[in-house]
């Protein structure tokens, strides 16, 4: 759509003018196609001074995730090389496994600026309101068996903290197995999907989906959450723009799919490092028991391995239970 490729050109020249000129010859459309985008970009919030013989300058924008803002700094990377930024979905990790089963390529990313049906581990809702989370799916078709991809949560955990460190400078911890906490709080959540083909039961895409608390205020929570979860704005003291989370977390996830799953040292290292499980007492939860036990470490295939009272010890994978802390969240 010209709207969001003039809105990259203009991001691009930063505090520089650019002729309407030469956006119509760059973006191979009219002149009057030019001033219409600007327009439809000043109506939805964008303030775009004009100066003659000078041209446009974009000097401010609204807090909005799409594709012109987010085109221009993901150039070359191959998680995110197609972008389908939306006002609302029922989920981006649903409609991600649609765009799947209707033959899209791998790397295309899914964002939405609310999600009416957000799912979360473990059949939970995941409560998605308009405008101030970063609500992220993206499809990848890995040319790997289904048991070679049963870390990858693990993997989108490290570079969730990546990407937002890169993006705030404050780096956050994992709750294993796939919890994003800042300051003891759940500040992201994490749910990857997978798809089988029926006979053979090949793997044909995996969606990781991954949601940010980015500028909620506590009573955009709900009650039942809001005294374990925060948002970027919450504890940083400022707002934070979602199209800067959104660029670093996608570079992130494009760095880490890189990598996956030749580079396991280093993601299991980094994992290790930032996974606060180990070393407190916890509570293992199933939808028919409550367990206590010491958690040790993080074994070589990203396991949780806990110790129970009686001795005994295990390696627990991700999805066999959920992790509490005993008394609280953490
Ligand atoms: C959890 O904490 O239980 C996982 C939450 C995962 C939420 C994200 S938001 C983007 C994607 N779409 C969904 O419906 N869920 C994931």
């Amino acid at each position: 759509m010209s709207r969001e490729k003039v809105l990259s050109l203009l991001l691009e020249q930063g505090d520089s003018y650019v002729s309407g000129e030469a956006m119509s010859q760059t973006l191979g459309i009219s002149r009057a196609a030019v001033w219409k985008a600007i327009e439809a970009l000043r109506q939805e919030g964008y303030v775009v001074q004009s100066a003659p013989k000078r041209g446009y300058r974009l000097e401010q924008s609204p807090d909005r995730v799409r594709e012109g803002e987010l085109t221009g700094p993901l150039a070359g990377c191959y998680v995110g090389r197609r972008l389908l930024c939306l006002d609302t979905v029922d989920s981006t990790n649903t409609e991600a496994k649609r765009q799947a089963l209707a033959g899209a390529e791998e790397g295309l990313v899914v964002i939405s600026e609310e999600q009416t049906g957000g799912r979360g581990r473990l059949g939970r809702t995941f409560q998605s309101p308009k405008g101030v989370g970063l609500y992220l799916t993206a499809l990848l078709r890995p040319k790997l068996r289904p048991e070679e991809v049963v870390d990858f949560t693990a993997w989108v955990a490290v570079a969730v903290c990546d990407g937002i460190e890169a993006a705030c400078g404050v780096r956050p911890r994992i709750k294993w197995t796939n919890d994003i906490i800042l300051n003891g709080k759940k500040l992201c959540g994490i749910l990857t999907e997978m798809g089988l083909e029926s006979e053979s039961n090949a793997l044909e895409y995996l969606i990781p989906g991954i949601g940010i608390n980015v500028n909620h205020r506590p009573e955009d929570f709900g009650e039942e959450i809001r005294s374990m979860a925060t948002s970027l704005a919450q504890e940083l003291g400022h707002p934070v723009r979602r199209s800067q989370v959104a660029v670093c977390l996608v570079q992130a996830l494009d760095r880490m799919y890189r990598s996956f799953p030749e580079n396991k040292e280093a993601y299991l290292a980094k994992y290790r490092a930032d996974c606060i499980t180990p070393g407190n007492q916890v509570q293992l939860i199933t939808p028919v028991s409550r367990e206590e036990a010491f958690a040790l470490e993080i074994d070589d295939q990203f396991r949780l391995v806990v110790e129970y009272p009686d001795g005994r010890r295990a390696a627990l994978s991700a999805g066999e239970v959920s992790v509490r802390g005993m008394y609280g969240y953490v």
